[in-house]
């Protein structure tokens, strides 16, 4: 029978204690991480969320009743130990903090017992992460997790405090909202009361914030729950937190500035990180062209090489011919590599193509200066020496080539760089390198769509001397648009906002929509822009991808309490579920399932 604790108060959390509190008589509770059995003596891991002490029974110190308790402890079973805090005698463990002292217990009351649970509940747990998340609640004991969410809350703190010290005021925004297509797909909520019509979940607090600005609340933030319906990933979840905020009359050297001190500030108070600022600033343009990336890891070279000029007279058809066809030809030097393999080049060509590649064209610059290479035949002995010295190569160097349109090309030897990287080991896990990417495109061609979509959203400003190019040439319009990118994460991203009705409805129309779609999708925005607007700007941190980053966690699961997994469902509350045929009838729905 479990005992009540009445009584007894907790005076220390297990992993508080330590040498200066020896000889004090203190309560401790938490969870059997293990008991030992020697005879005469038994040894209890005691465990909370501080941490881990030794219990020490003898039937001298705490009575035949309290020993005859402790004998039965098994794992995870939840106790209250009073006893005295003593120097340890037997060997230090230098793997606890508690190492040296240990307390010797003078009373014991079971609080609860446990079942074996279907894991050990140990940090660098080598379950598999179904059965974790099946039973989440019993994962989330463990102590890596424990720490990365313990660190996670110190975090939201430190914003917090950083941000209502620079004036930002915490307004919560609506979750119930209206569906506006732009962006991903939407979360919908049927409604009762209207029914046929829907809520949508926020994709962001884009539109309220905005709006918060028109009101003239001057700085907002939130740390704000959004949800997405997109293709999860390690660094994706259906909902996930952003610490979000904007600001009034201020452009882009403002929120960049407030953001990379409080993003500083957060790894300073989070793990002693220092990162100095201003944090280097880099355009997409140059982002694109020397990294293939709008998020580039600028932890280690290999920058991509453009040798269109180098190539463009030569016999090999794949690459005049994608010159010819308007694209471009660029290649990455794997330095020291030129004996990879040819089954290692086959797989590299192959994960190309999951980019959109046709193939990898490779070059080998052998040891004693001859080449192995898929085009060698193509090419003459001066062409392919002109194309080497244009790649920096030198005798040992293996270069890869992509000929494609330019966005294929930029894509492939993006992704390939990482991967490279990733096998030849080149990344120093050490590092933290942030980067701010400036000057986004305004617009992207969407060949689904054919038109043109916005790279961030509908709200954000072209740059002022591109404004001009909105009606006659929007591929070329620049956006003030910035990310903040750490190790190739993008971490956050935000924009100027257009606050003059003129330029937002060239945007609209800019964008495929007409007048009247505009309205209807975004009127009370545009309305709210006739009484007043101050200029304003803004960003979002992703949250989960920060703590993640700093913790250097494989996946955002790890430091998300609750997260689901790849098919958006949650392995331990089955959510989605099906719902009872009456609360369909109450929302006016019926199930179709696809094909019937
Ligand atoms: P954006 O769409 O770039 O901007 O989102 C901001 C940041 O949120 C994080 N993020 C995600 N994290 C986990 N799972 C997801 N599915 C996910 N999607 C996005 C990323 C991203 O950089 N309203 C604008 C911001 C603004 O303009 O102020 C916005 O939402 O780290
Ligand atoms: P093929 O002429 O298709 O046999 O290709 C000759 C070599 O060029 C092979 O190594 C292909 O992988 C490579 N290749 C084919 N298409 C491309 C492309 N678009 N870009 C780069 N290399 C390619």
């Amino acid at each position: 029978m479990p005992e009540s604790m009445s009584g007894l108060k907790r005076t220390h959390r297990c992993g508080e204690l330590s040498a200066a509190n020896v000889g004090e008589t203190v309560t401790v509770m938490g969870w059997v991480q293990k008991q030992r059995n020697k005879g005469g003596i038994i040894f209890v891991d005691l465990r909370d969320r501080s941490g881990i002490l030794q219990v020490i029974f003898e039937e001298s110190d705490c009575g035949a009743e309290n020993f005859a308790k402790a004998e039965k402890l098994r794992s995870e079973f939840v106790v209250a130990v009073v006893g005295n805090v003593t120097k340890r005698e037997g060997a230090v463990n230098e793997n606890l903090a508690t190492g040296d002292i240990e307390v010797r217990a003078s009373a014991l009351r079971i609080l609860a017992e446990a079942e074996t649970p279907p894991f050990p509940i140990e940090a660098d747990s080598r379950t598999k992460e179904e059965l974790r998340l099946k039973y989440r609640y019993l994962d989330l004991r463990r102590p890596d997790i424990q720490k990365n969410l313990m660190l996670r809350s110190r975090i939201t703190t430190t914003i917090r405090t950083f941000l209502s010290g620079e004036g930002f005021l915490e307004i919560e925004t609506p979750i119930l909202n209206k569906s506006t297509p732009e962006g991903a797909r939407d979360y919908l909520v049927p409604s009762r009361v209207h029914p046929g019509c829907f809520y949508a979940l926020p994709q962001s607090p884009q539109i309220f914030k905005q709006l918060l600005m028109c009101s003239g609340y001057d700085r907002y933030f939130q740390i704000a729950k959004c949800f997405r319906d997109e293709d999860l990933r390690a660094d994706r979840q259906p909902e996930f937190t952003q610490v979000d905020l904007e600001m009034s009359f201020v452009d882009v050297d403002d929120v960049i500035d407030a953001t990379e001190r409080m993003v500083a500030k957060v790894c300073k108070e989070a793990i002693g990180l220092e990162v100095s600022l201003p944090i280097r600033r880099m355009t997409w343009d140059e982002a694109m062209n020397r990294f293939g990336s709008d998020k580039p890891d600028t932890r280690f070279g290999m920058e991509l090489v453009d040798v269109s000029e180098v190539v463009k007279g030569c016999g090999f058809s794949v690459f005049t011919g994608a010159l010819e066809a308007g694209g471009s030809v660029r290649g990455i030097n794997v330095k020291g590599q030129a004996q990879m393999p040819r089954k290692k080049i086959d797989a590299l060509t192959e994960f190309a193509k999951g980019y959109g590649a046709k193939g990898l064209a490779y070059l080998a610059v052998l040891p004693d200066g001859t080449y192995k290479s898929s085009f060698v035949k193509f090419m003459t002995e001066d062409e392919l020496k002109a194309l080497v010295s244009a790649m920096g190569g030198e005798a040992g160097d293996l270069l890869l080539f992509a000929a494609d349109r330019l966005k294929i090309v930029w894509s492939v030897l993006g992704a390939l760089r990482i991967e490279v990287a990733k096998q030849l080991d080149l990344i120093d896990n050490d590092r933290f390198d942030f980067l701010w990417v400036t000057e986004f495109p305004q617009f992207e061609w969407s060949d689904e769509e054919e038109r043109y979509v916005a790279m961030h959203h509908p709200f954000t400003m072209p740059m002022d001397e591109d404004l001009p190019l909105l009606e006659t040439d929007p591929g070329k319009v620049r956006a003030k648009a910035y990310d903040i990118v750490l190790n190739g994460v993008e971490l956050g991203g935000g924009s100027v906002r257009i606050f003059q009705t003129d330029v937002q409805e060239r945007m609209f129309r800019a964008l495929g929509f007409t007048d009247e779609k505009a309205h209807e999708q975004f009127g009370f925005l545009l309305d709210a822009f006739r009484y007043g607007v101050p200029p304003h700007a803004g960003l979002a941190i992703g949250l989960d991808r920060f703590v993640m980053l700093l913790v250097k966690a494989e996946s955002i699961r790890e430091v998300i309490a609750f997260p689901k997994v790849k098919d958006a469902s949650c392995l331990m509350s089955e959510a989605p579920n099906v719902v009872d045929e009456k609360q369909l009838e109450e929302l006016c729905l019926r199930i179709v399932k696809p094909g019937e």
